[in-house]
């Protein structure tokens, strides 16, 4: 069976995590995608996991704590367009879950203004090699305009710095969400 968007990320991201990693979570939420990286690098990594919301990073560090994950995260009430002031180099991978978080306040949606200047500077503290999951939802109005400006934005990477590759599936209804996955290159 074909994979669902969030296990297609993960299984991209998770071919090049490696143990000890630095990685960042761009959009902390409920901290579903925060314990997958946790677990990826492993007690000698590093997961920096950003959310604007007080409520997304303790319900976060509660799941994190269960799954005994919680040391090798840092948890940053911040949004992730100033992810340049926590993180400065060796980047191996990240994560972009965009949105808002179901139940929530619909408020706290990623916006193509933060999102865009967050993907810049991830790309530019990226390992080569290094790979970024996009999860955008154009399901609605704030969502369309951050899809379209992510994917403008994308498609005029150079192909020699970055490959970026779509992953959706074009017959469900309702504007379903989709992935980008980008692969900093090996020369760039
Ligand atoms: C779809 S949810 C993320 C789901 C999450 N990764 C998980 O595994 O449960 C999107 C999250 O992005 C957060 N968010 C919105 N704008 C943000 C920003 N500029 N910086 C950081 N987080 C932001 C929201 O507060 C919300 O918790």
């Amino acid at each position: 069976m074909l994979l669902n968007i969030i296990p297609f990320v993960h299984l991209s991201l998770q071919e090049v995590i490696q143990a000890g990693d630095v990685v960042i979570d761009a959009t902390a939420g409920n901290g579903h995608d925060t314990a997958f990286l946790a677990r990826q690098v492993g007690t000698n990594g590093r997961v920096f996991a950003f959310d604007l919301q007080h409520e997304a990073l303790a319900n976060t560090h509660q799941l994190l704590c269960r799954q005994q994950l919680d040391t090798q995260v840092s948890l940053i009430h911040a949004s992730h367009a100033e992810v340049a002031q926590y993180v400065s180099a060796g980047v191996r991978a990240a994560i972009f879950n965009c949105g808002y978080l179901p139940g929530a306040d619909k408020k706290f949606t990623t916006t193509a203004a933060s999102t865009l200047a967050a993907l810049q500077s991830v790309l530019a503290i990226m390992l080569a090699g290094g790979r970024i999951g996009v999860v955008l939802y154009p399901g609605h109005e704030a969502g369309r305009i951050e899809t379209k400006a992510v994917l403008d934005w994308a498609a005029q990477l150079s192909q020699q710095q970055v490959a970026v590759l779509r992953y959706g599936f074009i017959n469900r209804v309702h504007q379903a969400p989709f992935a980008l996955i980008l692969e900093k290159l090996l020369w760039s």
